[in-house]
Order: C-alpha cells, then structure tokens, then sequence
C-alpha cells in the first residue's frame, strides 16, 4: 500500500474539529476507498487546552499555524481557520510556497485571493481544493469544475446563505417580523452574534464570486458585485409575494449577457411552483444552466460542522487517490493566467420582471399619474393591484405593481418621476423578479 497521507489541520473551531473527528470515525473506509491511509499528524489552534471532543495527541502541535504550513511532517494543509487576510492568508500561502497540497473552506479568502493563490497551487504543482467554501456540503465545486466539462454556462444562482434563508423562510411560514426570526436563527445557532456579514449579503457574494469564475472562465472579482441584504424585508412584502404566487429569497445571480457578466445578490421573487422556492430553511441550493445539460439544481446542507467536513473530506481523499507526477486540473477550471479579466454588465442595463410596493396618496389622478410615469419609460404592466395601507392610513394606500420585463433603468427613471411629482408617501420597495424552473 502507498505510503499515509499526511494530513495538518489549521483551525479546530465548528469544521477543523468535525473533520478531525469524521477523519477517525471512517480511516477504515478512507483507507479502502483511498488505497493509502489519511493520518492527521499536526494540528494547529490557538487555544492547546480546549477539548476538542477528538483525541489529538498522536499529532503534533503547533501554536503557529504558518509554521505548521513549513513542516516537512505533512503532505496536505487543511485550512479551517477563515477569515480573507492575516493568519489564513499567511498560512495557505506557505504551505503552497512549501510544495504542500491545500484544502480550504475559506471563502473570504478565496474571493479577495483565489486567483493569486490558484496561481502558486498551479505553479508548484500541487492541489488547490475548496469545496466546502461554496454551500457547504453541496458538491457544487466539483460538479462545475469536473462534471461539466465542455457545457457553456449561461446563468448560474443560489441560496447561498443559510441563515437568510431561514429567516425569510420563518417570516413567511409564521407571519413574524425580521427581528423576531433573527433572534430565533442566532439562538438556534443559525446566525452569528453579528450577523451582518450574512444579512447584508457579504457571505453570499463570496461564495457567487467563487461560482462567476467557474461558470464564465473569469478572474474573481467580488468587489463588483451588486448588493443588497434582506434587512428591509418585510410582512407586506412576503403577503404581497405570496398572493402574486411568488416567494421571496435572497439569491446569488451571475448571468451572461450582451454587455458582459451580472454579479447580483439580492431578494428576489420566485414563482412560488418553481424547484428553488421549495428550498426552505437553512437549506442551500445551486442552479446551473447550460447550452449542453440544460438546467441542474443541486440541493443540500448548506453549512454546520459535519455537512461542511463531508466536503473537506471529500477534497481530501481526491488528494490521497492522486499520484505524484500526474498533472492536476486548474483550480478554478482553466489555468489562472488564462483567466478572462472580468467584464462588468451595468446593474441598470439588467432586464427582468419588478415587483414595486409602493405607498400613495389616497386622493384623485394619483394612479393616472402613476400609470403615466410607467408609459413613459416603456414599462408594461402584468398586474396591479390596490389596497389600503392599513390602520391609521386612511389618507394613504398601498399599491403593488408587477411589471413584465423591463430595465433597471427604466425602473429607476419612472420611481425618480413618481417621486418628483409627489405621490409617493414612503420609499418605494422594489424586488426583483428572477425566472426560475
Ligand atoms: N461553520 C460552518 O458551518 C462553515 C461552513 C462552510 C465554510 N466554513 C468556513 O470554514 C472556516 C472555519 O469556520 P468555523 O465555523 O469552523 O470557525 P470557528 O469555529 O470560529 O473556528 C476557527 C478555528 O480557527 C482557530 N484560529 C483562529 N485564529 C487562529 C490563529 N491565529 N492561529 C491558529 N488557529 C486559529 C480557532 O482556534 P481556537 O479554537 O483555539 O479559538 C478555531 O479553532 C471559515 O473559513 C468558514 O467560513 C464554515
């Protein structure tokens, strides 16, 4: 049998230590599916006391994880420590400068230096895995980079965040307000103590960012990405959704089109009937289309300890099954300097479908001055529906406009007229609506 594969594990938090321990519980069957042994034999944290819940005594310690990354003592460095800079960055990085193999499930650090670093993986040869940066366990990586050889990816988008998705899950299976749902997703576990990361639409980025480069042959370019979060999300919106047959989440989106790549994070209505709205809580889903397979969605645990070491572990094992001297695959699909640069399509040149609650006067011309503002930019509409604003708004109404497909800029330009003449008594709320299967 092939000499162990050694494995070092930076980082022993929620994943380093379920892959630690995933790593005991199945050695037999690695061994038998691997042909080699996977023996972790450093480990890395910063705190040597903690209990772990796994015995790590036959590794070695190391307090630095970038010393960890120098040793001669292992052949795969597993980063489980996050974070897009300092110690993480540090560490990869000498570990790919040491000629060792790499396995991480950082997607800040990918989506600010996936590139950089795909560069020195490929120069020196060696691995480069990241399949628990994006959705979790959700083999997503492998599939894009792998299984789809040869297919032209037209539109790829997710629910990439968890926590997002449970929250507007909540809110509409139980009528409750956004701050409620919060509460209940950070005591579950399910939202960090600061959750705007996730909330604001960071998290997802990072991961779509990952996701643009494997569909369209791009370099990274997470800086570029339209945002906006679920923050503003609210009750009349969802009632609204749902009596129009639509659901609300918050997806990643990056689409080709004539003027370049769209990279957008935002909600987003869905018809309710389509596959992706039934992917409820902290559920995670990808939707792939291309010219050859047509349409994939791939659905699964988007996060938590075990889910996301399946995928570490995955990506380990792809190391122990390798064999010195082969060749390995490009990191992000083709060679990192054959990276197209990334062309940015204009957000307002985006076309599609808009969901618009607005409030109103209630008094005469107001829904002519409306329907007027909307002709003049072209805009047609699906539906239109009117009701009161509710209790101590007799003065006001509420009115929700379905428009077919137009452009963001001529969205804007009609709101900017509405606005001008007066009629709006709140901000308009605008949700876009995304064409799904
Ligand atoms: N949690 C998930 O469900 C999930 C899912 C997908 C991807 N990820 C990614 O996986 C990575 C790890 O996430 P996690 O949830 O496991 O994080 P975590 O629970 O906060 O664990 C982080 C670990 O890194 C260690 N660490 C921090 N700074 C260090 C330093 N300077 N030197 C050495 N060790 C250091 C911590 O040590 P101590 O324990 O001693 O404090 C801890 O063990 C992140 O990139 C995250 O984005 C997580």
């Amino acid at each position: 049998m092939a000499e162990a594969l050694r494995v070092g594990i930076a980082g022993l938090g929620t994943v380093g230590a379920s892959v630690a321990r995933v790593l005991r519980d199945k050695a037999a069957e690695l061994t038998r599916q691997c042909g080699r042994d996977v023996v972790v034999t450093a480990v890395s944290a910063r705190d040597p006391k903690r209990d772990r819940g796994v015995d790590l005594t036959a590794a070695k310690w190391f307090d630095d994880p970038v010393k960890m990354a120098q040793t001669a003592d292992i052949d795969v460095f597993v980063e489980l420590i996050g974070g897009a800079d300092g110690t993480a960055l540090d560490c990869v990085t000498a570990a790919l400068e040491a000629g060792h193999h790499v396995v991480t499930a950082n997607k800040a650090l990918l989506a600010r230096h996936g590139v950089a670093l795909a560069a020195a993986a490929e120069a020196k040869g060696v691995l480069l895995n990241y399949e628990a940066a994006v959705a979790g366990g959700i083999p997503v990586i492998k599939t894009m980079r792998e299984a789809m050889a040869g297919n032209k990816v037209s539109r790829v988008f997710g629910i990439l965040n968890g926590t997002c998705n449970y929250i507007l899950t909540r809110m509409e299976a139980e009528g409750l307000g956004f701050d409620a749902c919060l509460k209940d997703a950070q005591r579950l576990g399910y939202a960090e103590a600061d959750p705007t990361f996730d909330i604001e639409g960071h998290d997802t980025a990072h991961k779509l960012a990952i996701l643009t480069s494997l569909a369209f042959g791009t370099r990274i370019a997470a800086e570029e990405i339209y945002m906006e979060g679920i923050g503003n999300i609210s009750q009349a919106d969802i009632r609204a959704a749902g009596e129009l047959g639509y659901r609300i989440k918050l997806l990643g989106v990056a689409q080709r089109t004539e003027s370049g790549i769209e990279q957008r994070v935002h909600p987003t209505m869905v018809p309710t009937a389509s596959v992706i709205a039934q992917v409820h809580g902290v559920t995670n889903a990808v939707a792939i289309e291309t010219d050859i397979l047509g349409e994939l969605l791939l659905s699964g645990p988007g996060a938590g300890g075990k889910a996301t070491a399946s995928a570490v572990i995955g990506d380990i094992a792809d190391i122990a099954k390798s064999r010195p001297g082969f060749q390995h695959g490009p990191v992000f699909g083709r060679p990192a300097g054959e990276l197209e640069p990334y062309r940015k399509a204009q957000m307002r040149a985006h076309a599609g479908g808009y969901f618009i609650r607005l409030t109103v006067h209630d008094r005469v011309g107001v829904f002519a001055g409306l329907a007027r503002r909307m002709a003049e930019n072209e805009i047609s509409l699906e539906s239109i529906v009117q009701h009161s604003a509710g209790a101590g708004a007799e003065d006001r109404k509420t009115v929700v406009l379905v428009t077919h497909e137009t452009t963001e800029a001529a969205v804007r330009r009609a709101l900017a007229g509405m606005t001008e003449d007066r009629q709006l008594t709140d901000k308009p709320q605008v949700i876009r609506i995304e064409r799904a299967g």
